[in-house]
């Protein structure tokens, strides 16, 4: 059944692309204003997010196609706007090289993601590999792992509302940064859980992601070897586990991030969130939206294929594997619309918080479009319900 799904969706994803490269053929004179601005050395995204709805595809592509003919002066540019040092000549020279492979790589990632912005950000410097062991750090979930953890019950569909979004209510802390560490998976636990907390206390309490680094060496039962194990990686299901029996998670200013794998400093009077229970949601996104909007923020797996190179927009790449989930990221809120320029209607998304500062992306975020299980965006989905913390008035 689920592959007759998979494959049913992989034919509309095809047909939707054709389609939509037909209609890019079609307009020709609306994306006319666009190439105007690209002689600029801005235009190339070096900033960025340069006005997202003054954009479309086929200007991105041909932007980019001039970034290379002029890579060096974009280099320049882009070594000044993030700060970047080498040491020394020759790292500057392979940093450049690896950047220039990065472009190709934005224009690669625009021609199969034709709603989105893809181009220069502050990871163009970093090869593929460094960009996954560094930024990412989920680690591949076991077989089991939906049989092993309880499934949420279904909820009805029927009154969602069309745009839903969870910032809006307050119960989402300010983007944050993992840096240079595999602890994705800390962000989108501490996500869920204080969004969870806020539910049930109507208190937004920024939660310790340095705790989990440090002390949460949670196993999954049926795959011994599958350990969260700090910034080489782990999942959400295990480190609610982990909360749930350690007693809870410090505030965020009691515990804060290092970003590197230290010795656990958890002190059990501290506790500013605990975990009641948890389960898995449903592939159907229907169901995650309906999950989204009853439970909080959720945290999801994603296949990251797409993120290195984003600047903005809703990613609906044509081609991105399901199965490949490498990051964990928080689901806050999802639109019934968002600016599809190569589409003449506008595509429904999902608005998901990111782990990589608010420098980012659209602020941190990342817009993936909804409905077609795109990235594997369905398959890891959970849900978690906070307990009541115990005052020791008595
Ligand atoms: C999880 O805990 C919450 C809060 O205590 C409770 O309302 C809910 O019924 C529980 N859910 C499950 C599936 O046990």
């Amino acid at each position: 059944m689920h592959t007759v799904a998979k494959e049913r969706m992989s034919s509309v994803e095809m047909i939707t692309g054709i389609l939509s490269l037909a209609l890019l053929f079609l307009v020709p004179t609306i994306t006319a204003h666009v190439h105007e601005a690209s002689s600029d050395l801005n235009a190339v995204l070096p900033n960025p997010i340069r006005e997202v709805t003054d954009m479309d595809g086929e200007g991105v592509i041909d932007d980019l196609r001039r970034g290379l003919l002029n890579a060096e002066a974009h280099f320049a540019h882009f070594v000044k706007k993030f700060n970047k040092e080498y040491s020394g000549a020759e790292e500057h020279a392979r940093r450049f090289s690896i950047f220039k492979k990065n472009l190709h790589k934005a224009l690669r990632h625009q021609k199969l993601d034709r709603d989105a912005i893809h181009g220069i950000n502050k990871f163009s410097d970093l090869t593929e590999e460094e960009f996954h062991e560094q930024y990412l750090g989920l680690t591949t979930p076991p077989r089991s792992l939906s049989q092993r953890t309880q499934p949420a019950p279904i909820l009805p569909t029927d009154d969602l509302p069309p745009d839903f979004d969870w910032r809006e209510l307050g119960a989402v802390t300010p983007v944050k940064n993992q840096g240079a560490c595999g602890s994705c998976w800390t962000f989108s636990t501490t996500g869920a859980m204080e969004g969870a907390n806020f539910m049930k206390t109507g208190k937004l309490i920024s939660l310790s992601e340095q705790q989990l680094v440090d002390c949460d060496h949670e196993c999954d039962s049926s795959e011994p070897d599958v350990c969260d194990s700090g910034c080489n990686g782990g999942l959400m299901t295990t480190a609610y586990q982990y909360a749930l029996k350690a007693g809870g998670l410090q505030r965020e200013e009691d515990y804060p991030y290092t970003g590197i794998d230290g010795s656990c400093k958890f002190d059990n009077t501290k506790v500013a969130a605990m975990v009641a229970n948890f389960s898995t949601v449903s592939i159907d996104e229907d169901q995650i939206a309906a999950n989204l909007v009853k439970n909080g923020p959720l945290a999801v797996g994603i296949n990251a294929a797409f993120m290195q190179t984003y600047v903005g927009g809703v990613s609906c790449p044509y081609v991105c594997n399901k199965q490949n989930l490498d990051h964990g990221v928080l689901l806050v809120g999802y639109g019934a619309a968002g600016y599809a320029p190569g589409r003449l209607k506008n595509k429904p998304f999902w608005i998901i918080k990111n782990s990589w500062g608010p420098d980012w992306g659209e602020d941190g975020y990342y817009k993936l479009c909804r409905g077609h299980n795109v990235c594997g965006i369905n398959t890891m989905v959970s849900t978690v319900a906070a307990a009541n913390i115990q005052t020791d008035d008595h």
